[in-house]
């Protein structure tokens, strides 16, 4: 196992960013910066013994701020959506900042945990897996939010190639948290861009809907619907449809219920974890198996990928990857049907998602 910690560029009011790369005996290896506690590329061996980078990513700093679409990145102090910019907490009425289309807060507000720098630290864990920790305090009234945040992150890679990311915090006040990471995955290669004929399975009876003003309404059953990936299905078959909730945001880009049907793993002996969705590709015969234990997965089918250059000058396009982003439903602080996203003093965040790869 080895940490390679390179110069990754300069931001233009001059400050530095860092990218820290880990690499497995077995070939997978995984470049993390400090920009946004970002996933700036994952190797992974593929039925030849290839390596394939399979997501999505910038080649300066710059271009992670300048462009939407969190790529990569950390995204907090609450991943998703909130609707109209607005929650109520012990009585008291919070106005957080309106960063969708001045209607509602989307994945933190103006300035969320995904364009900070945060301090980083190099090291291996007590069983020798390498593992890079990224620490950023968000201060109380950030974007409106109540209460300072004491957010870690963790980068964990074993020497059998799986990709490990916690998410700790503490809060000195109650406040809505929701902790993701939005990387962007073509199992092809990201180079690819093109996802319709991988293969997804989603472990979830129920998914939330959302209206045309993307408030989420309630849960469906995925029965009979496009969106019934309990087997293996192509991803296309979701997305070339009439289905209404596939035409308002264009694809997929909705919330699923992971409800432990797809199988439970124990993490570091002592972390129950679900397995919430596998991705395949047949032509590189990568296989990804994402456990978590989020009680939601936003899937996001890159509906409005485009108009921008990735890595080595590659073009995005539309639904050119996919994210998988387990975290809390959408809107959770204005709800009561849903897992409560509310921590603080008494209740300290923690959240593990773990990425395993093979073939076939
Ligand atoms: C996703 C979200 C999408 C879109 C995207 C960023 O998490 O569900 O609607 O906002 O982030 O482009």
């Amino acid at each position: 196992m080895s940490i390679e910690k390179k110069f990754f560029g300069k931001l233009s009011d001059g400050r530095e960013v860092t990218a820290f790369t880990m690499k497995a005996e077995c070939g997978v290896s995984v470049t993390v910066m400090d920009l946004g506690a970002t996933m700036v590329s994952l190797n992974v061996p593929d039925k030849n013994g290839e390596l394939k980078d399979i997501v999505c990513g910038y080649d300066s700093p710059e271009e992670y701020i300048k462009n939407d679409g969190y790529t990569g990145a950390t995204v907090g102090r609450y991943a998703n959506r909130i609707d109209k910019g607005h929650f109520t907490l012990d009585g008291k009425d919070y106005e957080i900042s309106k960063n969708e289309d001045g209607k509602r807060t989307l994945h933190g507000g103006f300035c969320g945990f995904d364009k900070k720098i945060w301090r980083s630290e190099a090291g291996q864990c007590g069983c020798g897996a390498d593992r890079i920790k990224f620490y950023y305090t968000s201060e109380d009234g950030e974007e409106g939010f109540p209460g300072n945040v004491d957010v870690t992150v963790v980068y964990r890679l074993s020497a059998d190639g799986e990709l490990a990311i916690r998410y700790l915090a503490e809060a000195d006040k109650m406040t809505p948290m929701a902790l993701t990471n939005h990387s962007y995955f073509n199992l092809d290669g990201y180079e690819k861009q093109d996802i319709s004929r991988q293969l997804l399975t989603i472990n979830a009876n129920r998914f939330m809907g959302i209206d045309d003003e993307s408030i989420s309404t309630e849960f469906f059953d995925v029965q009979d619907t496009p969106f019934d990936f309990r087997k293996e299905k192509q991803i296309g078959k979701a997305l070339f449809t009439n289905y209404e909730h596939v035409m308002i945001p264009g694809g997929i880009d909705h919330s699923f219920d992971i409800d432990g049907t797809g199988g439970k793993m124990l993490w570091k002996h002592d972390i129950p974890l679900v397995k919430s969705v596998t991705m395949r590709s047949k032509e590189t015969g990568i296989v990804m198996d994402i456990y978590t234990d989020a009680p939601a997965m936003q899937v996001y089918s890159g509906n409005h990928m485009g108009g921008v250059k990735y890595k080595g000058g590659v073009e995005a396009k539309k639904q050119g990857a996919i994210c998988f982003e387990p975290g809390y439903f959408p809107n959770s602080p204005n709800r009561t049907d849903v897992p409560s996203c509310i921590f603080g003093p008494d209740r300290p965040y923690s959240s593990t998602t773990v990425y395993k790869f093979s073939v076939k």
